[in-house]
C-alpha cells in the first residue's frame, strides 16, 4: 500500500515536471513546387522537418479563365503529368503532414472579378482539390487539406468572399494566408479580417520596414507584435527566407540568431504558431529548417523556462 502510493506520487512528479519544463519542436511550414532541384514532394515529407506544405502555385484563376497550376519543372499541368503527385500527397498526409494548395504567387494571371466569380472559384477548388472531389483531378486522386492565399498582385477584391465561400463548403477546409509584413496587407487585409483563417504566415522579408537587418531585431519584433495583437487568427507564423538569396530585398536571419534572439521572443507571444520557410528549394541548399527543428528538438523535448 505505502509502496504503491509512493510509486504514484513519483509518477505524478515526473509527469508534472515534464509538463512544466518542456516544449515541443518548432512547427515548420514551407512552399514546394517552384524549383525542380528541390526534389520530390515525398522527399520533402520524409525529412520530418515540415508539418505543413503549400503546393505552389495555382497561378491562373478567376475572370472566367480555365484555372491552371504551375509547379515549375516538376510536371506539365496541361498534359496531365502532375497526377503523379497524387500518391505523394496521400503519402505525406499519412505522415501527419497537411498539404495545402497555394493560390497566387509573384507571377501569374489571377484575380476575382465579382462575388459570383469568387463563388465559382470556390466551387472549382472544392470540386477539384478538396472534399467535393469525385474523380481524379490535376493532382490525381489526392484530396488536399486546404487552401493557402498568397495573393501578391492585380486586385485585392473579393478574397474575403472567397474565404467565406470556402469555409461554407466545410468548416474543415484549412485556410492559410501569406501576407507581406507592412500592416495591413494590401491584397489580403480584408480576407484576413474575416477571422476565417486558421493560420497566417506573414512574410517578414523583402520588406525593409518590418524585417531583420544586420543583427537588429527591433523592426521585425515590432511588426510581429502588431500582427499578433491586430489580427483574428489562431496561429501566426513568422515567414522567413531559408537562404540569403531567397530574399533579394533582405530579411534573412542567420539560423543561430533566429534560435537565440528571435524564437524565444515570439514563442512567448499569444497566437504563436511556428515558422514558415520560403522555400523547400532554398531549405535544401542551407539546411535551415533542419537546424531549427534540431535546436528545439533535443531529445525530442527542450527546456522552455
Ligand atoms: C474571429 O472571427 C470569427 C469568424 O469570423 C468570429 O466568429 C469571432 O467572433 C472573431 N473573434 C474576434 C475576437 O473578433
Amino acid at each position: 500500500m505505502a509502496r504503491k502510493s509512493q510509486t504514484i506520487a513519483l509518477l505524478i512528479f515526473f509527469v508534472a515536471a515534464a509538463l512544466s519544463k518542456t516544449s515541443y519542436a518548432t512547427v515548420i511550414s514551407t512552399y514546394w513546387g517552384q524549383n525542380l532541384y528541390e526534389g520530390t514532394l515525398k522527399e520533402a515529407c520524409d525529412t520530418g522537418i515540415y508539418d505543413i506544405i503549400n503546393l505552389a502555385f495555382l497561378n491562373v484563376f478567376g475572370g472566367g479563365q480555365t484555372p491552371s497550376l504551375n509547379l515549375a519543372g516538376h510536371c506539365d499541368p496541361p498534359s496531365g503529368t502532375c497526377v503523379i503527385f497524387g500518391e505523394q500527397i496521400t503519402y505525406c498526409q499519412g505522415l501527419g503532414i497537411k498539404i495545402l494548395l497555394s493560390l497566387g504567387g509573384a507571377a501569374g494571371n489571377y484575380y476575382l472579378s465579382s462575388q459570383d466569380d469568387a463563388q465559382s472559384v470556390a466551387d472549382y477548388l472544392w470540386n477539384t482539390f478538396l472534399g467535393g472531389r469525385t474523380s481524379a483531378g490535376p493532382l490525381g486522386d489526392a484530396t488536399l487539406d486546404g487552401i493557402d492565399f498568397d495573393i501578391e498582385g492585380i486586385s485585392n477584391l473579393y478574397y474575403d468572399d472567397l474565404a467565406r465561400f470556402l469555409k461554407e463548403k466545410s468548416e474543415s477546409v484549412y485556410l492559410s494566408a501569406a501576407p507581406q509584413c507592412p500592416f495591413p496587407d494590401y491584397y489580403m487585409g480584408a480576407a484576413i479580417a474575416t477571422g476565417l483563417f486558421d493560420t497566417v504566415w506573414t512574410q517578414f522579408y523583402n520588406n525593409p520596414p518590418c524585417q531583420y537587418s544586420d543583427g537588429v531585431t527591433d523592426d521585425l519584433i515590432n511588426s510581429w507584435n502588431q500582427w499578433t495583437t491586430s489580427i483574428n487568427v489562431t496561429n501566426l507564423f513568422m515567414g522567413l527566407p531559408a537562404a540569403e538569396n531567397a530574399a533579394p530585398s533582405g530579411g534573412y536571419i542567420p539560423v543561430d540568431n533566429l534560435i537565440s534572439d528571435v524564437l524565444p521572443v515570439i514563442e512567448s507571444t499569444a497566437k504563436y504558431g511556428g515558422v514558415m520557410l520560403w522555400s523547400r528549394y532554398y531549405d535544401v541548399q542551407t539546411g535551415y529548417g533542419a537546424s531549427i527543428k534540431s535546436s528545439t528538438l533535443g531529445d525530442g523535448l527542450v527546456s522552455s523556462s
